[in-house]
């Protein structure tokens, strides 16, 4: 019995941030210093751990930060004044407010308010319909992270039957969007979905997008299939808490070829592609195109 290849996200990262580092110093030797801000309202421990990260990557990488805390209970004219704010500060070139908001600021609102432009998340509806449009734009980073480890495996994924489970804005739904502009053929498995594991037992590619802690095992996977894991589910084994996907590893890697790991798979490349947004916004902001971006490796 073979045991999948482990895809190391994290080194994957790694390397493309050594390529975005020098991304940075072509742009800061035309005389622009990439700024990241982040917002992050209240202090949901795992956001926190989120905001720390990224803004340690950007530091890195010689790209600005300026990390932008709020209360909880700030109201959203609050919310809304200080990301018109940051719209308007020229210095400024990307703008992230990390999710989820806490009850009663709805987000929809709030990603409306980013001027398009700096909308590093890809979340807004200009570059949503961008996305789905194909047309040039800022696209979601932890779906473009999926497919840069899918290419790094399978360079050619025309044909491929891909499915993906869950249809989340953030996830489900634009990396579908991603597989089917990389010719796949697509199923989306979700909550109402008629045998699920039936479905996903059928693909060459699982995207396993659902938030339910190790839900798919070796009987949702064809041998051979690739599986990426964006999961981050936080459970107790033994009474210790652990990070866990929404995949069972243990049982998955003894069918599918090639499978992320959690942690170390999707989670930092979501922050790569997050640096090559801010990079890209910056350059696309002061009226440069970027030499030979690092999404071209
Ligand atoms: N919360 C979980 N994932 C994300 C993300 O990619 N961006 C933001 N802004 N919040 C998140």
């Amino acid at each position: 019995m073979s045991v999948a290849h482990m895809i190391d996200g994290k080194a994957e990262a790694a390397r493309l941030l050594d390529m975005l580092r020098e991304d940075v110093s072509r742009l800061r030797a035309q005389g622009v210093a990439p700024c990241l801000a982040v917002v992050l309202v209240g202090n949901d421990p795992a956001s926190e751990v989120y905001v720390r990260n990224k803004v340690l990557r950007a530091r890195e990488i010689g790209i600005e930060s300026l990390e932008c805390r709020l209360p909880a209970d700030t109201d959203e004219p609050a919310l809304l004044g200080l990301i018109a704010r940051l719209n308007a500060d020229p210095a400024v070139h990307g703008i992230l407010v990390q999710m989820p908001l806490p009850a009663g600021l709805t987000e929809s609102a709030v990603i409306d308010a980013i001027a398009p432009a700096k909308d590093v998340d890809g979340f807004h509806r200009e570059n949503v319909g961008r996305l789905v449009l194909g047309e040039p734009g800022l696209a979601p980073c932890t779906p473009s992270g999926c497919l840069h480890l899918l290419r790094r495996i399978a360079h050619d994924l025309s044909g491929k039957h891909a499915v993906v489970v869950g249809r989340s804005n953030i996830v489900g739904k634009p990396v579908a969007t991603l597989l089917l502009q990389a010719n796949c053929s697509l199923t989306v498995v979700h909550s109402r979905s008629v045998n699920a594991a039936q479905l996903c037992r059928q693909a060459d590619i699982v995207i396993a997008a659902v938030g339910k802690p190790q839900l798919i095992d070796a009987n949702w996977v064809k041998p051979g299939a690739i599986v990426i894991d964006v999961g981050i589910n936080r459970i107790e084994v033994d009474g210790k808490p652990k990070l866990v996907g929404d995949v069972d590893y243990a049982s998955v890697s003894r069918v599918a070829s090639a499978i992320t790991p959690v942690p170390g798979g999707v989670g930092p490349m979501t922050i790569a592609f997050l640096m090559k947004n801010t990079i890209a916004a910056a350059a696309a902001q002061h009226g440069l195109r970027q030499q030979a971006p690092a999404s071209a490796a």
